[in-house]
């Protein structure tokens, strides 16, 4: 059976990376889903997210999805391997669904002369500590330093980042981070809704010190994956038709959505069934 690729995250930072993926990739239908209604997840429990997680990507399966990108750090370090491994070959055993933080580790070495690297996460990324150990299993020399924003993703959920408050926020979790080590000459967004931050990040971060979005890294992995496995490519339904889900109001996912995305957006609603 062919589909369209599902992309997930909690809300509205995926659409960051199906922006990135849909211009790489612009023959291939998509499904977009956020899970608005109960998002941030990052200052959720590990259970939670793990929840929360497996019923949105099997909801995107069952839609008719054969591969689901978790456009989710959150998610990706929480849930992403026990779906992969325990869920995935007994409820969806034809079906895949992959994640954003390998990509990102295995090339992030590319970006670093100082071979010291800082992550801003998600409380839930930075203390899974997943960062760390996939960065380190495919580059062993470089330093991982991390640092969580838990007011990041509500001050962009709720449309606040633009206000002195929440540039206070992002001055003192940027300088702790830097805090920490002399050497950092790269910071990974290691969470899908912080490109929106991008300016201001910029404004209050040392020059010499590149800040690296997900979405390019993302769309490149995607598209080397769909040309490594051309029988996953092959039910990937190909009519550039997006279309896009919310589980909370969809007036305003359209009206917030549209920052994330960079265009116009209609979405519905959808109500997602607990496993
Ligand atoms: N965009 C999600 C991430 O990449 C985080 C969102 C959340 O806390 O819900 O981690």
């Amino acid at each position: 059976m062919t589909g369209p690729i599902g992309v997930f995250d909690s809300g509205y930072g995926g659409l960051t990376v199906l922006k990135e993926i849909t211009a790489k990739l612009p023959q291939y239908d998509f499904i977009y889903l956020g899970d608005n209604a109960r998002a941030p997840y990052g200052t959720r429990s590990f259970e939670t997210i793990y929840h929360y997680t497996l019923a949105c990507v099997s909801q995107l399966f069952e839609m008719g999805c054969p591969l689901v990108i978790i456009a989710c750090n959150t998610s990706s370090a929480r849930a992403l391997r026990t779906i992969q491994q325990k869920d995935l070959p007994k409820l969806f055993p034809d079906k895949r669904v992959l994640g954003i933080i390998r990509p990102t580790a295995e090339i992030i070495a590319d970006y670093t002369k100082t071979n010291t690297v800082g992550i801003l996460g998600t409380n839930g990324t930075i203390a899974s500590e997943s960062y760390v150990l996939e960065i380190n299993r495919f580059h062993p020399h470089i330093n991982v330093i991390q640092h969580a924003c838990p007011m990041w993703v509500p001050l962009i959920e709720n449309n606040t980042y633009l206000n002195e408050g929440a540039k206070y926020f992002i001055q003192q979790d940027i300088q702790a981070l830097l805090k920490k080590s002399d050497q950092i000459d790269t910071i990974l967004l290691a969470c899908t809704h912080y490109p929106l931050l991008m300016p201001i990040i910029r404004e209050l971060t040392p020059k010499h010190i590149n800040i690296l979005p997900q979405g390019p890294i993302v769309a490149e992995s995607l598209l080397d994956y769909l040309n490594r496995h051309p029988e996953m490519e092959s039910h990937c339904v190909k009519n550039t038709h997006i279309e896009f889900y919310t589980t909370d109001d969809v007036e305003n996912f359209n009206q917030h959505a549209t920052v994330f995305y960079g265009q116009a957006i209609q979405s519905k609603h959808l109500e997602i069934k607990s496993l």
